[in-house]
């Protein structure tokens, strides 16, 4: 049976290493549906407290650099998170646009992770604006060609590839984007980043929403907008509510 990706983005939570743990800990402790494959991506400093071995959960960086090692004082390299025993990284999220991120950026950094063995998590989408003047396919376009720029050599070896679509003014907004909406956009990120890989031998490309997900709405986009995955920010730091959105799926 086919597993839905259940991804935590805990952003820059919690404040201590003691939260971090218990967090982790009531999470795991109330899984109880072996449907989803559970995700967490915690702040890297907290990638070695939690003790996710053995737990079932898997682990993710929330961003990462794009070189291995090097004089780059305060980066965190794909080397490095893998290290940690991270499987995935999430690259290119709107918060990190915001703040001067760029599409040539993501396809570095998508091309390093893809090197080091971490599976990227490609985060697209578009702002308000963007959808009020009917442009969101345009935006979402142009950033799938951007990040998926020459990347055939690097992505062939993966046996799948993970876009999460994040319309931003979705995120943390309590405002989500409709199933109809979702369902619009999985479909046409499938097609667009299948036609800009070719015949690569990428065997699977999964599109996930995320953008005021909770315990309300998870389910019906996997059932509704056809969505393969989740990626929760604020529902994601309170374990009452994350577990509900994974025993939902
Ligand atoms: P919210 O679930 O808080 O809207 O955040 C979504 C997000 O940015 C996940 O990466």
């Amino acid at each position: 049976m086919k597993k839905n990706i259940i991804i935590a983005n805990w952003k820059c939570n919690p404040e201590t290493q003691e939260e971090a743990k218990r967090l982790f800990e009531e999470i795991k402790n109330g899984i109880e549906n072996s449907n989803t494959e559970v995700i967490i991506c915690p702040p890297v400093i907290f990638l070695t407290a939690v003790s996710f071995k053995e737990s079932g959960i898997k682990i993710g960086g929330q961003d990462c650099f794009w070189e291995n090692k090097g004089a780059f004082t305060g980066q965190i390299s794909p080397s490095m998170l893998k290290d940690a025993g991270c499987e995935y990284v999430i690259i290119g999220h709107s918060e990190r646009r915001k703040i001067g991120e760029t599409d040539e950026e993501i396809n570095k950094k998508l091309k390093v992770a893809l090197n080091a063995g971490l599976k990227p998590i490609l985060c697209v989408g578009e702002g308000s604006e963007e959808r009020e003047k009917n442009q969101a396919h345009d935006t979402v376009k142009k950033q799938l060609e951007n990040a998926l720029s020459n990347i055939e050599s690097v992505i062939k070896n993966s046996d799948s590839f993970i876009i999460a679509y994040e319309p931003v003014w979705a995120i943390g907004s309590g405002n989500p984007c409709s199933f109809e909406e979702a369902e619009d956009m999985s479909i046409f990120i499938q097609k667009t980043a299948r036609e800009l890989l070719g015949v690569s031998p990428v065997r699977k490309i999964i599109v996930i929403y995320g953008g005021s997900v909770d315990e309300s709405n998870a389910k019906d986009y996997i059932t509704k907008s056809k969505m393969e995955g989740l990626l929760v920010g604020g529902a994601s730091i309170n374990s009452e509510k994350f577990i509900k959105i994974i025993n939902s799926i």
